[in-house]
C-alpha cells in the first residue's frame, strides 16, 4: 500500500495525499492564515455586453457588474514605444496597470483569476516589471497562485546583442523568456456546482500533467503576419483558458489587441469581453473573430 507523504527535511520524491500541515502551520505562513475564501453572489452580465469588444480605457470597465468575470487574462502594453505606447514614465505607467487590475478585482468573481503575460524589459538597467507588477496586485488583495515561464526560445531570432562577446567586461543576457503571473481574488477555488448545473472542464489528462509544471515552451507568433505590433500565440490564452476556467464561463482581456483572447474563448466554448483603445485594432480582432466562428461554426 502507497503511504501519504508529509513535509520532510530531505524533501518528498513522490507527493502522495500529502499532509503539508506542517509548512502552513510554520512562521512563514503567520500572516497568511487568516484568508479565508470570501464568496460574493456571482452577478449576470448583460447579453448584450458578452462576446464585444469595447472602445474605450479598461480602466473603467462599466459595462461590467462587480463579481461577473470569471477569468481575466492579458498582456498589457509593455511602454516599451511600440506604435500604440504612450511613452509613460515608470510611475505614470504602473498607474495605469493599477487603475486597470483594480477594475479587474471588481468584477472578478470569487476565486476569479487573474493571468498577466508581461517581460521584464531594457537592460541599462533591467527593469524588472514582473517585480513592481506583483507588489502592486497583492497591494490590491489578490492571492498569488503562482508564476510560469514562457520559454519562447524556440522562436528567437538571430540577437546579436550580447554585449561584450566572450568577455566578461560586460555581457548581456539576451532574454528568451516571459512571465505569466497568476493571482485569485478572494479565495483559490471555485465553485463546480453553480444553481443546478454543474459547470464542465475541457481540458484532457495529457495537457493538465503538462500544463501544471511551471515552464511552458511554445514559439511566439509574427506580429507582421497578424497585424498587430505585439500579439501573443493562441496557445498561450487557449492554455490559460482551459487550465483556469471551466466551459461557458466568462473571459475578459482588458488589452485585447488584435483579439486572440477571444479567438481562444470561442474556441474553447467560453464567452469573452475585451477592451481596447484603438480601432484599427479593433476591426482586425472583429475580423479575426468572424473568420473564426465561420470556420467553428459552419458544420
Ligand atoms: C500587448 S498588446 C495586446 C496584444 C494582444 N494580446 C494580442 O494578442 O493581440 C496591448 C494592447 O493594449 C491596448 N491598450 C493600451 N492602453 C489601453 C487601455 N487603457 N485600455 C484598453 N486597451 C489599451 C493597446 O492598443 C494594445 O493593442
Amino acid at each position: 500500500m502507497i503511504k501519504n507523504t508529509q513535509t520532510s527535511s530531505f524533501g518528498v520524491s513522490a507527493r502522495i495525499g500529502h499532509n503539508s500541515s506542517k509548512f502552513y502551520n510554520s512562521k512563514l505562513y503567520k500572516d497568511f492564515r487568516t484568508i479565508k475564501q470570501k464568496t460574493q453572489d456571482e452577478q449576470e452580465i448583460l447579453p448584450q455586453n458578452l462576446n464585444k469588444i469595447f472602445c474605450h480605457s479598461s480602466e473603467n470597465m462599466y459595462e461590467l457588474p462587480d463579481n461577473s468575470v470569471h477569468l481575466m487574462l492579458t498582456s498589457p502594453p509593455y511602454n516599451v514605444s511600440k506604435d500604440y505606447d504612450d511613452n509613460l514614465s515608470l510611475d505614470e505607467y504602473l498607474q495605469l496597470l493599477k487603475n486597470v487590475f483594480n477594475e479587474t478585482y471588481r468584477v472578478l468573481v470569487s476565486g476569479g483569476r487573474a493571468c498577466i503575460n508581461i517581460a521584464n524589459v531594457g537592460r541599462k538597467p533591467y527593469i524588472p516589471l514582473t517585480m513592481y507588477v506583483n507588489q502592486m496586485m497583492l497591494e490590491l488583495g489578490f492571492l498569488m497562485r503562482g508564476e510560469i515561464i514562457w520559454d519562447k526560445s524556440a522562436s528567437s531570432g538571430v540577437s546579436l546583442a550580447w554585449g561584450s562577446f566572450r568577455s566578461a567586461s560586460n555581457p548581456v543576457l539576451r532574454d528568451t523568456h516571459e512571465y505569466i503571473l497568476v493571482f485569485s481574488k478572494g479565495g483559490f477555488k471555485r465553485e463546480k456546482k453553480k444553481a443546478k448545473a454543474i459547470k464542465k472542464d475541457s481540458i484532457s489528462k495529457e495537457d493538465f500533467m503538462e500544463w501544471s509544471k511551471s515552464i511552458w515552451h511554445f514559439p511566439a507568433v509574427s506580429a507582421k503576419k497578424i497585424g498587430h505590433p505585439a500579439p501573443f500565440p493562441l496557445e498561450l490564452p487557449k492554455r490559460l483558458i482551459e487550465f483556469y476556467s471551466f466551459e461557458e464561463d466568462i473571459i475578459l482581456d482588458p488589452f485585447i489587441g488584435s483579439g486572440t483572447s477571444a479567438l481562444a474563448a470561442l474556441e474553447l466554448k467560453r464567452n469573452f469581453i475585451g477592451y481596447e483603445l484603438n480601432k484599427d485594432y479593433i476591426n482586425l480582432a472583429n475580423s479575426r473573430i468572424n473568420e473564426a466562428q465561420n470556420v467553428l461554426f459552419k458544420t
